[in-house]
């Protein structure tokens, strides 16, 4: 049987022998800030499983942290790589033109749903140069000196988006840090602030938002306010329609441009191709998309998406880089859409969602440590609690993400405190690999408790 259609199987004990040996050279030489979860190394991959060094075989619900969506080593992507890079690999736009970078932006510019006319595409390499270069686009476009991020959110690594990031772990002792970023509350309904619900709670984080302009900037030195429509390292949130509608407006009436960052809810994970198309079809769509991870199918690509108006007012010389938009990737990227479409890989996400939502509200109703189940689409999380007073459980997620190893699933972390546990599966999981890993799952959730 071929690695894509096999089960979870552990033959050795983890890490194996040439596991170890791989990761004491990793101690060695890669620096330890470059954090790891589990001492897996990866021999090949193929759909949504994984092959160690060891021939220990994985179901792999991280995929890269959202990167997988159309699985390992498609082979289609693999040919159009193969293709492309018997062509030639790296041609610099701001050089000489290549075609796979205009054959891809056009075909995004088709698909993406974002406000106004006719629309242009400018493409990087990571998810955090794309926000990064989201927000130079703003500032570019209005003139404006501000932006407003929220509470929970993840936009990157690099000293801009670090900023931008809410949890600042991962901006220790980094400063000083850009001027002119405020960050207002995520409307996290689940923990709203005295259990809030339904109109009330989204009009307290309303008025918390429309505070910074008192507060923080007033609205007119606002260029653009920039969320995630689920929000994924914050702990699998999704902003509530009725929050992003208000949010549309508020942007509306001041001149703001709305910045959805769809690095990780992008590519047929939300049961769209985008996540902002549910906004698009409320009437609430963004100014400006980002795009990275799963766009690509692990080729290094990212993007920013908007009006050519928007587009034209940035000033000339200010966006743009050596590697922006890869010949290599951007023909991999090309085939990575035709394939989500020909095969409806959104349709796949919700037929997912509905497995995995009805195993996961069992577990809330037979295990108290489970507090809360929410997603869009088959972008999941499972909130871990203690007690009523919801306090949260890292310590579990602990436990379960170390013995769902053990048993051959790979699964991952998030949420500021850590509590919640998240599901970025590729999204060619078969079905028999799918209720395996549930399986596993609750086989590890209970030997936790
Ligand atoms: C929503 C979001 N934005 C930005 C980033 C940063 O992407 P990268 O690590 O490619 O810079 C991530 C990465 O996880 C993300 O989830």
């Amino acid at each position: 049987m071929s690695l894509r259609d096999s089960l979870p199987q552990v033959k050795t004990k983890l890490p194996g022998a040439k596991a170890a040996k791989v990761l004491a050279r990793r101690a060695d030489i890669v620096p330890a800030a470059i954090k790891s979860i589990y001492p897996v190394v990866i021999e090949r991959g193929e759909g949504a499983m994984i092959e160690d060094v060891d021939g220990n075989v994985f179901l792999d619900w991280i995929g890269g942290v959202g990167v997988m969506n159309v699985g390992y080593s498609q082979p289609e992507v693999i040919e159009a790589i193969q293709q492309q890079s018997e062509k030639f690999c790296h041609s610099m736009m701001n050089i000489t033109t290549q075609k796979p970078y205009i054959d891809y932006a056009e075909a995004i510019a088709k698909v993406a749903p974002v406000k106004g006319g006719k629309k242009q595409v400018m493409f990087v390499n990571s998810g955090a140069e794309a926000d990064e270069n989201a927000v130079k686009i703003a500032k570019g476009a209005t003139g404006r000196p501000n932006i407003i991020v929220f509470t929970g959110a993840f936009h990157g690594r690099t000293t801009l988006t670090m900023t931008m990031t809410a949890k600042k772990a991962y901006a220790t002792g980094m400063g000083p840090f850009p001027d002119g970023v405020y960050r207002a509350e995520f409307p996290y309904l689940y923990r709203a602030p005295g259990g809030l619900k339904g109109k009330a709670a989204i009009d307290y984080y309303v008025s918390q938002l429309t505070s910074i302009f008192e507060t923080h900037s007033p609205a007119k030195y606002v260029a653009a306010i920039v969320f995630e429509p689920v929000q994924g390292e914050g702990g699998f949130i999704p902003a509530p329609i009725e929050w992003v509608k208000a949010v549309r407006k508020i942007c509306d009436d001041n001149g703001i441009l709305l910045v959805t960052d769809e690095v990780q809810t992008g590519f047929g994970r939300s049961g769209k191709l985008f996540a902002s198309q549910y906004y698009k079809e409320e009437g609430c769509a963004p100014d400006i998309m980002t795009f990275a991870k799963s766009v690509a199918g692990g080729m290094p690509l990212s993007g920013v998406v908007a009006s050519k108006a928007i587009m034209d007012k940035v000033p000339g010389g200010t966006i743009g880089g050596t590697y922006c938009g890869n010949a290599v990737s951007c023909a991999a990227a090309l085939k990575v859409l035709e394939i989500m479409q020909r095969d409806d890989y959104p349709g796949k996400a919700l037929k997912i969602s509905k497995t995995c939502m009805k195993r996961f509200n069992d577990w809330k109703k037979k295990y108290k440590v489970v507090g809360d189940v929410r997603g869009t689409g088959a972008m999941m999380g499972i909130e871990f609690i203690k007690g009523a007073d919801k306090e949260p459980n890292a310590e579990i997620v602990g436990k379960i993400v170390q013995a769902a190893w053990e048993k051959g699933l790979l699964l991952e972390s998030a949420g500021t405190f850590g509590n919640v546990i998240r599901f970025l599966c590729p999204l060619c999981v078969t079905d028999e690999q799918l209720k395996v890993g549930l399986d596993i799952f609750e086989e590890s959730l209970k030997a936790c408790i």
